[in-house]
């Protein structure tokens, strides 16, 4: 990223976080007009998903959504199949979600598992990404197993918060990128939020609970201030 795009972006966030602490909000100096095609225009959506959604950090779940080893979960961003699952090594890896060998849907949902079997030709996967087991190795001939394991994609883990960039090439430094953000920003945040925690948790958990009302009690479970503010 342009060092000046990113300090643009720092600046916004200071912006933001000093509205919060007046509780105000920021205003453009006149009415803002965006001509309709900026929402339906396909040109730009795919420049949106290629230069925003695919080549800067996402996050992509809360630690606790893969609270143990094995812990699992899949999703679709931006075009792009995925697989977080947290290793036996207790690290959390985002990985593409399709089988190296003819790029099947590997898994399906969320869950816990020791492995990953691909439902076509029942090749298999460690929690770690590495290729494990080839079914029938008669028929497939001599494979370079370390060079058939997963496409992972560059993730960070912090202040509880799964981090991933859509491109497996990318050098981005996404700890640097954040800027301090993800552990004084939302904190931060949170404590304005927290003039109305009562609103903010029922409204968190509420709109997780529309979309995925298993990750929504896993959420609560593992936060009790949110699920015991949800109810007040
Ligand atoms: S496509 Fe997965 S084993 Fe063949």
């Amino acid at each position: 990223m342009h060092p000046s795009a990113l300090q643009e972006l720092v600046t916004v966030a200071h912006d933001v976080l000093a509205h919060h602490a007046a509780d105000s909000v920021r205003l453009e100096p006149q009415v803002m007009r965006i001509a309709g095609q900026a929402y339906t225009d396909p040109t730009r959506f795919e420049q949106e998903r290629e230069h925003i959604f695919r080549n800067l950090p996402l996050m992509l779940a809360m630690s606790c959504e893969l609270g143990e080893p094995g812990a699992y979960k899949t999703m679709e961003v931006a075009g792009t199949p995925l697989l977080l699952v947290r290793g036996r090594d207790g690290v959390a890896r985002v990985f593409l979600n399709t089988c190296t060998h003819r790029g099947a849907v590997l898994a399906q949902g969320c869950g816990k598992a020791a492995r990953f079997t691909c439902p076509y030709h029942a090749w298999t996967f460690g929690a770690e990404g590495q290729l494990i087991g080839v079914a029938q190795p008669q028929i497939f001939g001599e494979i370079d197993k370390p060079a058939f394991g997963l496409k992972a994609f560059p993730t960070l883990e912090t202040a509880g918060m799964i981090w991933a960039v859509l491109n497996a090439d990318s050098t981005l430094d996404i700890r640097a990128f954040l800027h301090g953000c993800e552990t004084k920003g939302l904190p931060a945040m949170s404590e304005q939020i927290g003039k109305d925690a009562r609103a903010y948790a029922k409204g968190y958990l509420a709109f997780i609970h529309m979309a995925r009302p298993e990750i929504a009690a896993k959420i609560a479970a593992a936060n009790p201030w949110l699920a015991a503010a949800s109810k007040a």
